[in-house]
């Protein structure tokens, strides 16, 4: 049974041009939750889980790797136990292409205390969630990885706001990158952002291909950002939900808000309403 749906319910089924993103506060899972999670994983991810020195780290990425595996039972059927997986070149994860799904992308990230995922059809993304740890903003690591134009504006912003800035560019520049797939392959300094309206730059500038890309910036806790970076592979929108995740440790079963009730996903902005 996927457990994001309850027996017998339509599974839902993302339609082409749609993104949705799901997210999950993890925070000191009971351990009976983690094995159940754990369950769901293959044998790469469950000997990848059992590495991790701190506890911490392994229910973070079990909670991850069970995220991911449900979202995409959500939206195309096949039991969460069933998604095999490969690595490209610079180790962004795919959908195994054996098991014919080439339309279906997905994107996951996990920090300190929480986890998401996105899936789509119709379009490359990359995610990116981080914690709002730093009660200031590490300059030193922003004039070591931001690009002048992005330290000024830090610089710029009220110093109260700078911690949040700092990580707005950071969550932006990771989900660019791993849209990509690249990683921490491609330099850096051979992009930009600029925050409100967010768009990017390429330096050497490239506006055809800048124009191609959206973004997207959430704040699904007091202290967690995420960032969402999508290139469409069609000149059709796309639509894009973003849904939270719950859990319920007697059950162990998570709660999915709304997923069947909201199929007309929310446009883009209505996600940068929240912010
Ligand atoms: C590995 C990297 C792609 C993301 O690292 P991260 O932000 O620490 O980690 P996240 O939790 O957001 O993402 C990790 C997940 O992305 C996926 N991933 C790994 N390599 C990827 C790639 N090249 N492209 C896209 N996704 C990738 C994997 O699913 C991975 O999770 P898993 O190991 O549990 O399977 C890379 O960008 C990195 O090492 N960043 C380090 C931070 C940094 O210096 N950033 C500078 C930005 S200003």
């Amino acid at each position: 049974m996927n457990p994001f749906s309850p027996a017998g319910a339509n599974i839902y089924r993302s339609k082409p041009d749609e993104v949705m993103v799901w997210w999950m506060e993890v925070d000191s899972p009971p351990k009976a939750v983690i094995a159940e999670w754990r369950d769901c994983l293959d044998a790469v991810e469950q000997d990848q889980a059992d590495g991790f020195v701190f506890d911490e780290d392994r229910s973070t990425y079990i909670a991850a790797h069970w995220l991911i595996r449900n979202a995409l039972s959500t939206v195309d059927g096949l039991p969460p136990t069933d998604w095999r997986f490969l690595v490209g070149k610079h180790g962004k994860p795919a959908i195994d292409i054996a098991l014919g799904r080439p339309e279906l992308r997905f994107n996951l990230s996990h920090t300190k205390g929480l986890v998401a995922c996105a899936v789509g059809v119709g379009a490359t993304i990359g995610i990116d969630v981080e914690t709002l740890s730093r009660k200031r903003p590490a300059f030193d690591i922003a004039r070591r990885f931001f690009r002048p134009s992005e330290v000024d504006i830090l610089l710029g912003t009220a110093q109260n706001h700078q911690p949040r800035t700092f990580f707005r560019f950071w969550t932006l520049k990771e989900a660019y990158i791993k849209a990509t797939g690249e990683g921490l392959h491609r330099a850096l300094s051979s992009f930009s952002f600029s925050l409100d309206p967010v768009s990017i730059k390429f330096h050497p500038e490239d506006a055809d291909e800048a124009a191609k890309w959206e973004f997207v910036e959430y704040q699904p806790t007091a202290t967690h950002l995420l960032a969402l970076a999508m290139r469409p592979l069609t000149d059709r929108p796309l639509k894009l939900s973003i849904r939270q995740v719950s859990w319920i440790s007697a059950k162990t079963r998570p709660q999915l808000d709304d997923v069947l009730s909201e199929a007309a996903a929310s446009p883009i902005h209505a996600a940068l309403d929240r912010m």
